[in-house]
């Protein structure tokens, strides 16, 4: 059994990085090197000892290293190197990095039975997955970069979440426009930790939403930041750094408009998907999914579904759909529903909320109030885009 030193083991490399500094400041060269090796070797003993963070300690142990033998010291963002000599600041920049990219990991339960419809697209998702997985001849490779294209609300991001609860593969969360803005700058450091963490984290899932915010919005000032994002996220998935295959690392990319994608962007997503709208079938199966639990005897769900087709809806505008048509239900079951609030909270629990089977009139309201953002010629766009550069 494997036991957990980490802690131990940090304290003793805080130790250490101290008496560095100290003998660094004190102009002791000769015992900088020796504690500086002290350290690398600590750290390459804590990648042994703790594979969550393996790829991130022998990274930083490479510096050390470099610091021991007195040679440049490889920057933590780029495969350049910088003249200066590292010191314990940019560790500590880069386990912040790294904390960051951790905290974007995120537990998903969505399964594949919680997607209604898009059985063509869920079917080539669990394709992908699989594949990846599977022992097989050196030259099959498995995809390493997929992208996941329709309109809005179409179910994109549920994909992503249920290919990696299915997998219970460590999810990474990656809102494309959260990264720049709030991490101006240095929005590409962040992603090199992400895939670290990615490595050691795997079977790992990178989900990338919104990712035509980062070939967007060229020329302006934001240009230089998103250009350096954008290359880190495709350098990684080139995976010239990936020397261990075995590891599931697959990065599943969301957008509503890939005609803003470059040339130079879709080669390295070879895999694009379509996420339609869905059809008569699956806007009843969707509608199916957000009314568990209720009584829809009494609905017509095929006449039902026919409506939100012509409406254009998406599944979360079904979802949107279900919900209001359910409160319609429970407003007119429960009138003074407010009133209970001056109950205490142990006496509501013993309560049941009062419900009716959902009827068509439930409906009616919700259809006038909801409106898809999506034109016939958006449909057409896709459509056309589809057809030329659509899934292999
Ligand atoms: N095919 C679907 N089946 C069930 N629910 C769906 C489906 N598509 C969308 N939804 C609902 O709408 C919400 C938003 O969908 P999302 O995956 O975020 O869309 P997108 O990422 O394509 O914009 C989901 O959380 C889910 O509740
Ligand atoms: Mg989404």
């Amino acid at each position: 059994m494997k036991v957990d030193l980490s802690g131990v083991l940090s304290g003793e490399l805080d130790r250490i990085r101290k008496e560095y500094e100290e003998a660094k400041s004190a102009g002791d060269m000769d015992l900088a090197r020796q504690k500086a090796r002290n350290v690398a070797d600590l750290l390459r003993q804590m990648a042994q000892s703790t594979p969550a963070r393996q790829t991130y300690f022998n990274k930083i142990a490479v510096k050390w290293e470099a610091i021991a033998e007195g040679r440049p010291v490889p920057h933590p963002a780029t495969s350049g190197y910088t003249a200066t000599e590292s010191s314990g600041d940019s560790v500590d920049e880069e386990e912040g990095f790294r904390n960051k990219a951790d905290s974007l990991i995120t537990k998903s339960d969505v399964t594949w039975n919680d997607i209604g419809g898009l059985e063509r697209v869920k079917r080539l998702m669990m394709e992908t997955v699989v594949i990846a997985g599977l022992q097989k001849p050196a030259a099959i490779k498995p995809w390493k970069g997929v992208l996941l294209f329709g309109p809005p609300g179409t179910g994109k991001t549920l994909l992503a979440s249920a290919a990696a609860g299915s997998l219970q593969a460590t999810f990474y969360d990656v809102k494309s426009e959260s990264v720049l803005s709030k991490y101006f700058g240095e929005s590409s450091k962040l992603i090199s930790a992400l895939y670290d963490s990615a490595r050691d984290h795997a079977p790992s899932i990178v989900f990338i939403d919104e990712f035509d915010a980062l070939s967007q919005a060229r020329g302006d000032n934001t240009s230089e930041a998103t250009r350096k994002v954008l290359s880190s996220i495709l350098t990684h998935l080139d995976g010239l750094q990936d020397k261990k295959s075995d590891r599931l690392l697959l990065t599943l990319a969301a957008t509503n408009t890939p005609w803003e994608l470059d040339t130079a962007v879709l080669s390295r997503f070879p895999r694009r998907i379509y996420v339609t709208l869905p059809d008569k079938d699956a806007c009843a199966e969707i509608m199916a999914i957000h009314m568990k639990e209720l009584d829809v005897k009494k609905l017509d769900l095929p006449v039902l579904a026919e409506e939100c087709v012509e409406r254009r809806y998406s599944g979360r505008d079904l979802q949107n759909l279900c919900q209001q048509a359910m409160w319609h239900m429970i407003h007119d079951k429960n009138q003074n529903l407010h009133k209970l609030a001056e109950l205490p909270f142990a006496d509501l629990q013993k309560r049941k909320l009062k419900v009716r089977p959902l009827q068509r009139e439930d409906f009616d309201e919700a259809f006038d109030r909801i409106h898809s953002p999506v034109t016939k010629a958006d449909l057409k766009r896709f459509d056309k885009w589809n057809e030329t550069y659509g899934e292999v």
